[in-house]
């Protein structure tokens, strides 16, 4: 099986933090699935997305992403690795532009660097970003201005934008956290179908068990920086889905609580 990420005995602290944000993390993310991060708040998923997007230094381990290692001194610029797309929680959309150029952002790695300093697509950057558009069901969109979307709208732009710099790797960070269930389902059934058409890694992360097993393949569980579990989603256990998101127990005689 080949690997769309490799982790192996990492860790990571963030700077000023007094515990780890990832401890001796060792994972494989096989490709070509979809693959959900579950876990209570602070497990330390955001921590491990954006590491392997490239974005953090000073983590000790070995990580290799689609078939190259990262270097925890110096990762290489984003703009440098369009194989791998990153969909952000907060979307990060460019608010005055319309959603076609914040697709066609998407493309920016992947055009010549005067191409792409003036903001000028070739014809076929045009024609794969009018394909992400129609794929996420936001083709009459395309020239409205970001700011003037809705929550689910502007989602769906951030992921017509990530199709379009055609990645093998998809990272997604709670992309369905400010939707309602049904709309949820929808989008997260749009990511997970656009990657396999694509023949794209989808790793995604959330706080909805439900939603995760019906668009993964495979459910890692994350608690205090450690990996819990990491099985396919037939084998996903109900107590061991509860155990994760299990109340930190109060600390005998004292009026702390600890996590374990
Ligand atoms: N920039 C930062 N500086 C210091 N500590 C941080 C920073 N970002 C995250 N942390 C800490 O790292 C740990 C893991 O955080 P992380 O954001 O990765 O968790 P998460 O699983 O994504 O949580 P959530 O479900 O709330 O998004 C937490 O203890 C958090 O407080
Ligand atoms: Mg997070």
């Amino acid at each position: 099986m080949s690997a769309a990420a490799q982790i192996d005995d990492l860790s990571f602290s963030h700077s000023g933090a007094d515990l780890p944000a990832l401890e001796r993390v060792s994972l494989l993310v096989p490709a070509g699935e979809s693959i959900a991060l579950l876990g209570p708040s602070g497990a330390g998923k955001t921590t491990l997305l954006t590491l392997l997007d490239g974005r953090l230094r000073g983590w000790r381990g070995r990580v290799s992403v689609l078939g190259a290692s990262l270097d925890p001194d110096q990762p290489p610029p984003r703009v440098r690795r369009p194989d791998t797309g990153f969909v952000f929680q907060e979307f990060a959309l460019v608010e005055r532009s319309s959603v076609l150029r914040n697709v066609l952002n998407g493309r920016l790695g992947r055009m010549s660097p005067l191409r792409a300093l003036l903001g000028s697509p070739t014809s076929h950057d045009l024609e794969i970003a009018r394909r992400a558009l129609s794929d996420c069901d936001i083709s009459d969109l395309a020239e409205r201005r970001a700011d003037s979307l809705s929550g689910g709208q502007r989602q769906r732009v951030a992921i017509a934008r990530c199709l379009a710099q055609e990645p093998r790797l998809i990272l997604a960070d709670e992309p369905v956290s400010n939707l309602d269930p049904a709309r949820a389902g929808e989008i997260l059934s749009l990511l997970t179908g656009a990657a396999r058409v694509r023949g794209a890694t989808a790793l995604f992360s959330s706080h909805q068990p439900d939603l995760a097993r019906r668009f993964a393949q495979r459910i890692v569980g994350m608690r205090g920086g450690r990996i819990v579990f990491d099985v396919p989603t037939s084998e996903l256990n109900e107590d061991a889905t509860a155990e994760l998101y299990r109340e930190a127990e109060p600390m005998p005689g004292s009026g702390l609580r600890v996590v374990s």
